[in-house]
């Protein structure tokens, strides 16, 4: 394409889905996060989860001492919902500025979600705290009925599960997180209200479900939602590259050790924070749409939250790079990033 450019500077984006874990593992990713961008939504699926403020309150200490000496990265807390949850805990930690929202997990929809709501009714009193308060749920939108066939659990969500709760807490603010098919797109599309936004991830952007089993089974690019038909990779890139109000960049960035991902029942969750920001530019660049990647990237989150944009900028350019082979951390693990190893387009320019 003769009129992609060679260099883009936008507003510095936001991650406004992660995972970070801890310990060493944290030491490791966190870093790659960190030189991309301003702040991130930090996932609360720890062994044990987070689900007090004191808790969010630590494991953001943690996520602070491990940053690069002189960075401002961000941490922005969630609450880890459970079926026991306290309204007034919730609220105050929301109140004093520790959690910015709850993420609902189904009970065993994925990875570390075994304390995860069993059902909706039990947490009706925390939800319309919310809906009062203003506090986002952020939903992982899958049904966790095993008779429902695994590409058809987040179409089958919206209908069973999202589309009542909306109808129920007119007023709630919802991100629909790491949207994978057509259906959510539409739905997230056609709601007017402002109140419901949805994350997109970047490997969701570049990967079709036949990607898992090309050539052999590919332990990888397993993750939850796992990736649907081409027909949905598509809607999906016409979201996010629509630039449109309720989409917004959330790698859902997931590190698994290499033995746990290469295993006879491998984990889900693909790790694509060392070059998330230019995997996503590639995408808007080949759709032609990179005059709405700011949008998308920096500018429509911050807006759903309620928050400013960040003050400063990032330049890519189109020197490109090439996806380190492997991350170790500290303690041993290897990781492997998304696309491990092949050329990309773009390049995050360093920081002078
Ligand atoms: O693939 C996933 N990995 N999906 C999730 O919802 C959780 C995540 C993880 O924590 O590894
Ligand atoms: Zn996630």
């Amino acid at each position: 394409m003769s009129d992609t450019p060679n260099s883009l500077t936008i507003r510095r984006p936001d991650d406004w889905h992660l995972h970070l874990r801890d310990g060493a593992m944290l030491k490791a990713v966190l870093p790659f996060t960190a030189r991309q961008f301003g702040r991130a939504i930090i996932m609360p699926n720890l062994k044990p989860p987070v689900t007090t403020v004191d808790q969010a309150k630590r494991y953001a200490a943690e996520i602070r001492d491990a940053l690069p000496e002189g960075s401002t990265f961000q941490p922005l807390m969630t609450c880890y919902l459970t079926d026991g949850a306290d309204p007034d805990e919730i609220a105050r930690g929301h109140e004093e500025g520790v959690f910015t929202a709850v993420k609902l997990y189904p009970a065993h929809a994925t990875t570390n979600s075994a304390h995860g709501v069993t059902d909706l009714d039990k947490v009706a009193g925390v939800l319309e705290r919310m809906q009062r308060i203003g506090m986002p749920l952020l939903v992982h939108g899958e049904v966790t009925d095993q008779d429902v066939d695994i590409f058809d659990r987040e179409a089958v969500f919206i209908d069973r599960v999202l589309a009542p709760l909306l109808k129920r807490y007119p007023e709630l603010k919802v991100v629909f997180e790491h949207i994978t098919t057509e259906e959510a797109a539409d739905f997230v599309s056609a709601d007017a209200s402002g109140r419901l936004g949805a994350t997109i991830t970047a490997h969701h952007l570049v990967i079709n479900r036949s990607h898992i089993f090309a050539g052999g089974i590919r332990p990888h690019l397993y993750c939850l939602p796992i990736a649907k038909r081409e027909r949905h990779r598509l809607a999906l890139r016409r979201a996010a590259t629509s630039g449109a109000a309720p989409f917004f960049l959330g790698t859902d960035s997931a590190p698994h050790p290499v033995t746990a991902k290469e295993s006879a029942c491998g984990c889900a969750g693909v790790f694509t924070a060392p070059t998330a920001v230019e995997v996503y530019a590639q995408v808007f660049a080949e759709e032609g749409a990179l005059d709405r990647f700011e949008a998308f990237a920096s500018l429509n989150g911050p807006r759903f939250y309620g928050l400013d944009p960040n003050p400063d900028t990032i330049t890519l350019d189109r020197t490109g790079q090439t996806v380190p082979d492997i991350v170790l951390s500290a303690d041993g693990d290897a990781v492997l990033p998304f696309r491990s190893g092949e050329r990309l387009d773009w390049r995050l320019v360093p920081e002078s």
